[in-house]
């Protein structure tokens, strides 16, 4: 595999790890450069949100971090997870020809089914580790949840879900979207994600943390990438961060 043009200086592919994230963010503390994508054919311990496991049988998806060091100010990195689930989605669009959504704040779906999860980790020195996982070619009796799908159950052509070009096409994606998060973000990239946000406008229930849950209807996605919730009988409230279920 080769790095495509951006800010990606190496990729480094691994057999098995436990997590290409924690790989990352010890590399961060022994101070490498940003730019460096690794990739691993099989993790024994990948990381999900919310102290959760990311389980993927080896070789049905691609599972990878990437290390990058934001210029933007800190006060805009919530939108840093949001873009990069965009990046992603747009690459299932425009690489594999599938109608891709994302759900705040960054897992991508296909139909309501979620066919990638992405973690995104502030680390040593101001760098950011963003891991994301595509579930490619999962078989149905292999997927881990109800509500999740894989490229291949969803019917991507062979070709466009080979692994090593999928990689290239979303780190093209994510390279723009990251440059976009720098500028600003830009008026068009946060006008892109609510487009393709299919968490706006739909009844949601969302478990914020502290355990509390909040049901109501998302009015919005704030400038500052908070959700803007339509609290069900008692007014509106800004969601910063949380467990999102989308209901019918
Ligand atoms: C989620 O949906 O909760 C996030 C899942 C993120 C999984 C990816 S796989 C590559 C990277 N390494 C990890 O340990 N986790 C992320």
């Amino acid at each position: 595999v080769t790095a495509p043009q951006g800010p990606w200086r190496a990729v480094e592919v691994l057999d098995e790890v436990d997590s290409t994230n924690r790989v990352l963010r010890d590399r961060a503390v022994d101070g490498v450069e940003p730019g460096l994508v690794v990739v691993a054919e099989h993790q024994t311990h990948g990381r999900g949100r919310l102290d959760r496991l990311w389980e993927s049988p080896r070789s049905t998806g691609l599972t990878f971090s990437v290390l990058l060091r934001p210029s933007a100010p800190r006060s805009s990195w919530g939108w840093l997870p949001l873009l990069a689930g965009l990046a992603v989605a747009e690459t299932l669009t425009d690489h594999v020809g599938l109608d891709a959504t994302v759900k705040w704040p960054n897992d991508v779906l296909i139909d309501d089914r979620k066919v990638a999860g992405l973690l995104v980790e502030a680390v040593a020195h101001d760098g950011a580790v963003i891991g994301i996982g595509v579930n490619t070619h999962l078989e149905a009796e292999a997927l881990p949840t109800p509500v999740a799908t894989s490229l291949i159950l969803e019917g991507a052509p062979a070709d466009a879900i080979n692994r090593a070009s999928l990689l290239t096409a979303v780190l093209l994606h994510l390279h723009e979207r990251m440059a976009d998060l720098d500028r600003g973000p830009t008026a068009e990239a946060m006008a892109a994600y609510r487009m393709r946000c299919s968490t706006l406008g739909r009844h949601v229930d969302i478990t914020v943390p502290g355990g509390q849950r909040i049901r109501g209807t998302v009015a919005d996605i704030a400038d500052d990438a908070s959700l803007v919730i339509d609290v069900d009988g008692h007014g509106v409230r800004h969601v910063a961060a949380g467990d999102v279920v989308h209901l019918r």
